[in-house]
């Protein structure tokens, strides 16, 4: 008797407590969302061979985020059928591995094919052309390969059940500063002057509709103040080839004896030395924004379409910045004024307070900082990736 009981108590245990509590241990293990929780999803990262690219990805990867970077190379050095050397670095400093892909995002076939062997939980998508000045001498070529590059991203990640992304934008969205510091809810798309500005206001454009006609989206729009440094380890940095067209960059190739001086753009404008102000954002910290943007998407209950500034707040002028650098650098910076270059403005910068108060994001690295990154990344590297 006292046996069958024992074998009835037994079954019932076995039934209703340990049969469940495996199914239950195994679903927690394997669930997709558990992943999410533990910071391991997988983030497809395209035009992540580059600058603000490949800085992120050193910060998804120390967080615990699994990565697949894609780059078709237009700017971005490579020796023929290898990683891109950017890639390669961020291996060395993180200790981790990156998937890497040489894939075009407006090939169509390419990204089914990618989607199909990988399973993304969401896309941060770098991959644009990104030179002003060219944008204007070639304009179709930036609209073809923003534009039309992105939307056909956007079309694959849809037919993939992929919706969310985190979309490298920019303060030139916000055109002339109607008033300062720039806050989110300032006016976007009036006075972009260059077709580069407009094909970031028109992906923004995109993305706010794709999240209109189906409620599954959710999206961030980053927009970007002003990237400048490296990471602090010198091994991967901005490497502009041909003339630089950013201040920082510029600076640090007359340092290293590369140029001969700076040319500074107008001293005539309205701001306590004449030259222009804008807000300086360490890479580092622009890269750990990205991170706080996929934490933000990944809360069950964000939906739609949010921009966050990405900046520090804080404005310098050309002649404070060309001071921090010479001061980092222990070198002489010569330069020289000549004349405004059209399009710009006298001063520029963020109010980071939105980015602060919902991302929990403030930038900590400061003008010294970004000045004595950019130089140590010069020094190691003076010709970038490409060794000589
Ligand atoms: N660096 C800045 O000052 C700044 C400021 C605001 C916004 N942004 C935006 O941030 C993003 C990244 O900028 P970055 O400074 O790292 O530039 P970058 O040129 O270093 O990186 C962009 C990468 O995208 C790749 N790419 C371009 N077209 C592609 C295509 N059709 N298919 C696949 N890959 C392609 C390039 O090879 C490059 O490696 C861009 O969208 C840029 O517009 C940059
Ligand atoms: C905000 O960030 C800080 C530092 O990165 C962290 O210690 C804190 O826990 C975060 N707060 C929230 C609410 O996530």
């Amino acid at each position: 008797m006292l046996t069958l009981t024992k074998a009835i108590y037994t079954f019932l245990v076995v039934y209703y407590v340990i049969i469940p509590a495996g199914y239950l241990t195994k679903w927690w293990f394997f669930n997709e969302d558990t992943f999410e929780m533990n910071g391991r999803a997988n983030i497809l990262v395209t035009g992540g061979a580059g600058y603000v690219g490949s800085h992120t990805i050193v910060e998804l990867l120390t967080n615990g985020y699994n990565v697949v970077a894609i780059d078709n190379l237009v700017n971005s050095y490579a020796v023929k059928d290898d990683k891109p050397e950017s890639l390669k670095r961020v291996e060395k400093i993180t200790g981790k591995t990156i998937i890497f892909y040489n894939v075009d995002i407006r090939d169509n076939t390419a990204l089914q094919k990618l989607f199909q062997t990988h399973r993304f939980d969401c896309v941060i998508h770098f991959a644009a052309l990104k030179a002003v000045g060219e944008s204007v001498q070639i304009p179709l070529t930036y609209y073809q390969n923003n534009i039309a590059g992105s939307s056909t991203l956007f079309e694959v990640m849809k037919e993939n059940g992929v919706k969310k992304v985190v979309f490298s934008s920019s303060a030139t969205v916000y055109g002339i500063p109607q008033f300062l510091p720039i806050t989110e809810e300032h006016p976007t798309g009036q006075g972009c002057t260059n077709p580069y500005g407009k094909t970031k206001y028109f992906v923004e454009e995109i993305l706010k509709d794709v999240c209109t006609s189906d409620k599954e989206w959710s999206v961030i729009l980053l927009r970007y103040f002003n990237p400048v440094g490296a990471h602090e380890s010198g091994d991967i940095g901005e490497d502009p080839t041909g003339i630089p067209n950013n201040l920082m960059p510029y600076l640090a190739q007359v340092a290293v004896g590369r140029r001969e001086k700076l040319h500074i753009f107008g001293n005539d404008y309205d701001t306590h030395d004449g030259t222009g102000i804008r807000d300086y954002i360490h890479i580092t910290d622009l890269a750990i924004g990205h991170v706080q943007a996929l934490e933000k998407l990944f809360e069950p209950m964000f939906r739609g379409c949010k921009a966050y500034n990405l900046g520090t707040g804080r404005g310098y002028s050309v002649l404070e910045m060309i001071d921090a650098f010479a001061k980092a650098s222990g070198k002489k910076i010569h330069y020289e004024f000549t004349k405004r270059r059209e399009g710009d403005v006298a001063a520029s910068y963020a109010d980071a307070s939105l980015a602060k108060d919902e991302l929990n994001w403030t930038a900590t690295k400061d003008i010294h900082d970004m000045c004595k990154d950019t130089w140590n990344w010069q020094i190691k590297n003076p010709y970038g990736f490409q060794k000589r």
